[in-house]
């Protein structure tokens, strides 16, 4: 048996931008618009279709499951449950440990998966499996007094509370205070394309498990998976060319895969296609839990705040945990000596929450930025003034330098662009016709990460061109093009001479598409990759000359705050009878490092602000106290920003690079643009109307 040496990592050194900073068309753009893309469900025209059944109770065991009935039908092949399906090595994670006992966790969890030879007989064949329970009581209301649990960190490593200097004495010192508790709700992923694996088992093959698999990354599900099945990561190879958006609910693999595996499994030799329907994806792909921040911001009566409380309820699952970091941006968005933060958390009988796109930092700059608004009435302070005076020169709760903080510059740009000095500071001013008009803002921030664990391999062609191999996924960012346009930049050659290819376990590893860290981490390594190739090969390498390299983050980002900042402007308009609201406008200015290209981040942005409206409007998923499900499962109940939604949207960005970031100068921009965005139109509600709605989303019924 060979040994493979790991090849060695580097901080590359910073790239020269050529072709980064240009609009360079999206390479798998004109294959998604004329339908050749091949999305994860799309290959295995032979497979065999899998639907599962759900349990119908919140809690207790499923004591029978006959599938007599459903294996009468014809075209069913084959019927899975809990004494059925092939044993999973490792079931310590009750999410993914699925079909194998009897107990039932949450509403919807998966209870038994049907096989058939066409997706109607596997639908028709589902609906037929009969399911006995054994009810328990269930606990599913997510009330102040069942968030009780303290995790022991929450989601990205965070600290659960943090406690500097006294806030109570600087709450009772302090000559303005706002203490007031602010609620947001469950929030859903859904991405465009649903969530689909098609998995194959090959017994004795070297890649015995190979899944297509709509994820926001490859080698991620292959680590996951593989221990379950009990096997090397290197034994599963997964595939994902084309992604239709993920927003964090493709960022972990979640049960549908496992059951797509163990299906495929249990009819080796055989493709098994698993596409979560949009209803069960409320179930089955993570969500974003109800937060409730009970804030508490104390200033001098000029506004110079000195006391910051943010103590957050919120909820997980009784069978896996994850803690929303709802309290960190208050940890580090604005000056204070005194500053406390929590997190607690009700354990329900419910769906196990998850990633959804800026976590932690959309409930938390919603409330703090409402109340950072409410301050500003308080102290009769405008609220960019406000931000402004209270611009803290280090990270207030560790004391570290900033990488590169230009909040203010932000805030000034946006304020100019929107004509924020035009503004009348008394709420309720305006009235046109039928329709109070007001404007209000927010700051926007999001964490810069850059992942460790990815490599990236360069290879020299004939003619002076490269091909650059790198596990990433492009979930609709752009990954294809802007990697290329980063290695032409790192290669000193154009971008039309580099070859990208992504998407496969069998390219050298990448972490995910997430935490706004995918450009970043991936475009370290091929940085590093292109510096080992000179070093091996010289400035002119022979055709067929490659190299492998890892990338790491510059050792100095320990040492420093690394986050992006952003202002948001938004105008709304209020219906005086109807409380109907209107966003005839918003803006986003944005400080991000380096655009590498600026058509794709534009869209990113928009789709995030747009999201972020969505959120302040519309989005609300509704549990069923009864049963512990949630109601609003498909997009007509569900909401969602859509066109009509959307009127004068602008983005704009800081021209600046940041090479203690990352050698392109870059940081991440896929969540920032959700972030504040919320607040921004609830604020302006509040100046339009003078009513101050403290929930989301801003429903039409709170302003009459
Ligand atoms: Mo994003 S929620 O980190 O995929």
């Amino acid at each position: 048996m060979s040994t493979t040496q790991e090849p060695s990592s580097r901080t590359a050194r910073p790239i020269q931008a050529r072709e980064m900073g240009r609009s360079v068309v999206r390479r798998d753009g004109r294959a998604k618009v004329t339908g050749t893309a091949t999305y994860a469900a799309e290959h295995a025209q032979d497979a065999l279709h899998a639907v599962v059944v759900q349990s119908t109770i919140a809690r207790g065991r499923a004591t029978s499951v006959d599938a007599a009935p459903a294996l009468a039908h014809p075209g069913v092949v084959e019927v899975l449950d809990h004494t059925s399906a092939p044993r999973l090595d490792r079931t310590e994670d009750r999410e993914l440990a699925v079909l194998q006992d009897d107990r039932v966790g949450f509403r919807g969890q998966v209870v038994a998966v049907v096989l058939a030879e066409s997706l109607e007989a596997a639908r028709e064949g589902a609906s037929l499996v009969a399911v006995s329970y054994d009810a328990e009581q269930h606990h599913v209301d997510f009330t102040p007094e069942a968030a009780t649990h303290a995790p022991e960190k929450v989601n990205a490593g965070y600290p659960t509370d943090s406690d500097v200097g006294d806030l109570d004495a600087a709450m009772a010192e302090a000559t303005v205070t706002v203490e007031q508790t602010y609620a947001t709700p469950y929030h859903h992923n859904n991405p465009m394309e649903p969530h689909a694996t098609i998995a194959r088992w090959d017994e004795g093959a070297d890649q015995p498990l190979v899944l297509h698999d709509s994820t926001q990354g490859v080698h991620p599900v292959a680590r996951t998976l593989a221990p379950l099945f009990g096997l090397e990561q290197s034994q599963v190879q997964v595939l994902a060319p084309y992604v239709g958006g993920g927003f964090g609910s493709k960022g972990l693999p979640h049960c549908h895969e496992v059951v797509a595996a163990l299906a495929a499994k249990a009819v080796p030799g055989r493709s098994v296609k698993l596409v979560l329907t949009r209803q069960q994806l409320f179930a089955l792909a993570g969500y974003r839990t109800a937060t409730i921040s009970r804030m508490r911001l104390g200033a001098d009566r000029d506004g110079r705040i000195s006391a910051v409380g943010h103590e957050v309820l919120e909820q997980t699952s009784a069978i896996k945990e994850f803690a929303e970091q709802t309290a960190t941006i208050s940890r580090m968005m604005y000056a204070g000596e005194h500053r406390r933060t929590s997190h607690r958390l009700a354990r329900l009988d419910v769906a196990v929450p998850s990633w959804m796109r800026a976590p932690g930092e959309l409930p938390g700059a919603h409330a703090l930025e409402v109340a950072m608004d409410e301050l500003a009435v308080a102290a009769g302070v405008d609220p960019v003034a406000l931000r402004e005076l209270n611009d803290p020169p280090r990270s207030p709760e560790d004391d570290q330098p900033w990488n590169d903080r230009r909040l203010v510059d932000c805030l000034h740009r946006g304020a100019d662009r929107f004509g924020w000095a035009s503004r009348i500071d008394a709420p309720r001013s305006t009235l046109d016709g039928d329709w109070w008009v007001g404007t209000g803002m927010a700051s926007a921030t999001y964490p810069t990460y850059v992942m460790p664990g990815n490599q990236a391999r360069v290879v020299a062609l004939e003619g002076g061109r490269y091909r650059v191999e790198v596990g990433a996924v492009d979930i609709g960012t752009g990954a294809w093009t802007v990697l290329a346009q980063i290695a032409a930049d790192a290669l000193g050659c154009p971008v039309a001479s580099v070859d990208v290819e992504i998407a496969s376990t069998d390219l050298p590893p990448a972490t995910v598409a997430g935490g706004s860290a995918g450009t970043s981490s991936w475009g370290g390594a091929v940085a590093a990759a292109v510096e080992q190739l000179r070093e091996d090969h010289g400035e002119h390498p022979s055709p067929g000359a490659e190299s492998t390299a890892g990338g790491e983050a510059d050792p100095r980002q320990q040492e420093h705050a690394m986050h992006s900042f952003g202002a948001v402007f938004a105008e709304a308009r209020v219906h005086r009878w109807t409380g109907e609201i209107r966003v005839p406008r918003m803006l986003g200015v944005y400080s991000v490092g380096r655009i590498v290209n600026p058509v794709l981040a534009r869209s990113q942005f928009l789709g995030a602000m747009t999201m972020g409206l969505g959120a302040a409007l519309f989005e609300e998923s509704v549990r069923d106290p009864r049963y512990g499900h949630v109601v609003t499962q498909d997009l007509a109940s569900y909401h969602v920003a859509s066109h009509a939604d959307v009127h004068d949207l602008q983005v704009e960005w800081l021209e600046e690079s940041d090479t203690l970031a990352t050698p392109m100068g870059s940081r991440g921009i896929g969540e920032i643009g959700i972030v504040g965005t919320s607040a921004a139109v609830a604020n302006a509600t509040f100046h339009a109307t003078g009513v101050r709605v403290r929930s989301l989303p801003l429903t039409a019924d709170r302003f009459l």
